[in-house]
């Protein structure tokens, strides 16, 4: 089942497509890539699926409720599909297609593409095919279009290169026109690795986003530089281990059969002291390196961020130069996952705890006012009491700022699932997560009481969740004849350590940087005073 183009394109324009996400923020970013892609042939975007010619879902496939989410969503689409639009065509891309997809299209087949996270470039074309297929003319034959990676960290390096510069051009082909999906156009996601090489033994990411391949940090550069000049004030760069970029400029990258040269500032390697760093040669640039020129090579971006970091490797070079320039957020997310080391080891993640503990004391050092926060997964095979405990007492020494904690569930195709028996019962995975919870909940009050009476910058993003309730009509005044009371507009936004922050202001701030002083706080918000709007922060 491969895909191939059909002779000539049915035409797009028009077509109403709804695209829902799920997962984590790389699937945040492809959608969009998706959604500029199909906008720019001509589609059109709704937000009820009823109303959509085509109806995609963007899957996750990292636990098993998120791939049960979907398996409803596509029963009910297919089941529609079949008694009302049987030329609605069903797609389902992203990890779980990729992980999953065959299996889907077994038990729904309804479905029309799969389409996974690796090929997402060619979603137009599968789109194209399944409304040519459906057509009477053709005798409605149905056939699936399939683009799936398969095992690609497997495949000849000519292969793998090729396919790569292919991937690449996804990323090339932004558009750079601001939308309003994000922050009124303020903020976006830049991709600076795709896959992981980890093989954590209990995760599908290696399985569903191949091998790890990191971009070449001209593109990057540019598409920040680009990004900002189209009025970006934030930016995130996302990767599954963000500090283990590196790229090689001696090994031959070509897009369009050109070899990128690799220009632009070039920093001496520094790794600083204390902390473990990988070995580079002068033509590599590490992750401290590039966000150095990211941060210098474009001044006018307000804000960069990045996740999600690997505790391992982690260099004071990458801390040096989040000290040495404002516009980098003080905001580190640094997965633990375990506060055992035997249940490190079993998980494959390559460091002891006492090695985290040195990364947390490293960045305290460097960055006195950073936050950071972990994701904690929880009754991973063979989790005594004891291995509860210390994760519990990891959390309590570490001051997270916030944790996601998670429940272990098994991937299938993961050694953790292959190897060793889910044998700790739910309800001690559920007692366990509430007590990591509770002493989570107690270590963010904390964090969050100690900004009360301070000052912080805020890059707003939104109106708060009270203001949007407000605003869907929670109070029907007009109707009922009488003058509405004026509403106060209440903003969401987050400080540069990523604390969410409410406070009350004109919706125009939305996508700036503000100052509000802190008057109150929440176990999980800050709510102030603005003082100031907006702000620039000074170029080093
Ligand atoms: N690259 C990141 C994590 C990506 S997946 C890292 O290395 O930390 C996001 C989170 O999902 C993980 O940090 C982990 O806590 C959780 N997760 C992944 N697989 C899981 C599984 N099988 N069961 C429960 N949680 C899981
Ligand atoms: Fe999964 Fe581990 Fe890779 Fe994170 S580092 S994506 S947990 S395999
Ligand atoms: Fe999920 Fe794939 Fe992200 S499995 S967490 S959407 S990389």
């Amino acid at each position: 089942m491969t895909a191939k183009p059909t002779d000539h394109a049915a035409p797009a324009v028009g077509r109403a497509v709804y695209l829902e996400t799920f997962g984590c923020q790389m699937n945040v970013l492809d959608t969009q890539l998706v959604r500029g892609q199909l906008q720019s042939l001509g589609y059109r975007f709704v937000d009820d699926w009823k109303q959509a010619d085509v109806v995609l879902y963007n899957t996750c496939s990292v636990r098993e409720h998120a791939e049960q989410k979907v398996w409803s969503r596509v029963g009910e689409v297919g089941l529609w599909k079949k008694s009302d639009r049987p030329d609605l065509v069903l797609g389902v891309i992203g990890c779980m297609a990729e992980r999953d997809g065959k299996d889907m299209v077994r038990r729904h087949p309804q479905v029309d593409l799969l389409c996974g996270p690796g090929e997402l470039d060619k979603v137009p074309m599968l789109i194209d095919n399944a409304v040519k297929t459906a057509l009477p003319d053709r005798g409605g034959i149905k056939a699936v279009g399939v683009a799936l990676q398969g095992n690609t960290h497997r495949r000849s390096t000519t292969l793998a290169a090729a396919e790569e510069d292919q991937l690449e051009r996804i990323d090339l082909s932004r558009s750079f026109v601001a939308d309003d999906q994000s922050s009124a156009g303020r903020s976006a996601y830049v991709r600076i690795t795709r896959g992981c090489n980890k093989f954590c033994t209990y995760c599908v990411v290696p399985f569903t986003r191949g091998r790890e391949v990191h971009r070449p940090p001209n593109h990057i550069v540019e598409e920040c530089r680009k990004l900002v000049d189209a009025g970006v004030r934030e930016i995130t760069l996302l990767g599954q281990t963000v500090n283990h970029y590196h790229f090689d400029s001696a090994a031959a990258v070509t897009i369009n059969d050109v070899v990128q040269p690799q220009v632009g500032t070039v920093i001496a390697p520094n790794k600083g002291t204390g902390g473990p760093s990988p070995t580079f040669n002068d033509t590599t640039t590490s992750f401290a390196q590039l966000l150095a020129r990211i941060h210098d090579e474009v001044p006018d971006l307000q804000r960069l961020r990045y996740v999600t970091n690997f505790p391992r490797d982690f260099g004071n070079d990458i801390l040096e130069v989040m000290r040495d320039r404002p516009r980098i957020c003080r905001y580190l997310h640094i997965p633990v996952q375990s506060g055992s080391n035997r249940l490190l080891k079993l998980m494959n993640r390559g460091y002891t705890v006492e090695e985290y503990f040195d990364l947390v004391d490293r960045v305290r050092d460097y960055l006195p006012d950073a936050e950071l926060a972990t994701d904690i997964i929880c009754g991973f095979p063979t989790e005594t009491e004891e291995d509860h405990q210390a994760t519990a007492e990891l959390l309590r020494r570490c001051r997270f700022k916030n944790s996601f904690i998670f429940k272990y569930s098994p991937r299938p195709g993961t050694v953790a699932m292959d190897r060793f028996e889910d044998d700790v019962p739910n309800d001690v995975k559920k007692r366990r997560n509430n007590e990591l919870l509770a002493i989570q909940a107690d270590a963010s009050t904390a964090v969050h009481q100690a900004y009360l009476g301070k000052t912080v910058r805020v890059f707003v993003e939104s109106l708060s969740a009270r203001s949007r309730k407000q605003s869907n009509g929670g109070m029907g005044g007009v109707e009922l004849g009488w003058e509405k009371p004026e509403q106060v507009t209440q903003l969401a936004g987050r400080t540069d350590g990523d604390l969410i922050v409410c406070f009350d202001a004109d919706p125009s701030l939305i996508g700036e940087i503000a100052e509000v002083r802190i008057e109150r706080t929440s176990p999980l918000t800050l709510f102030g005073r603005l003082v100031n709007s907006p702000v620039a922060t000074t170029t080093t």
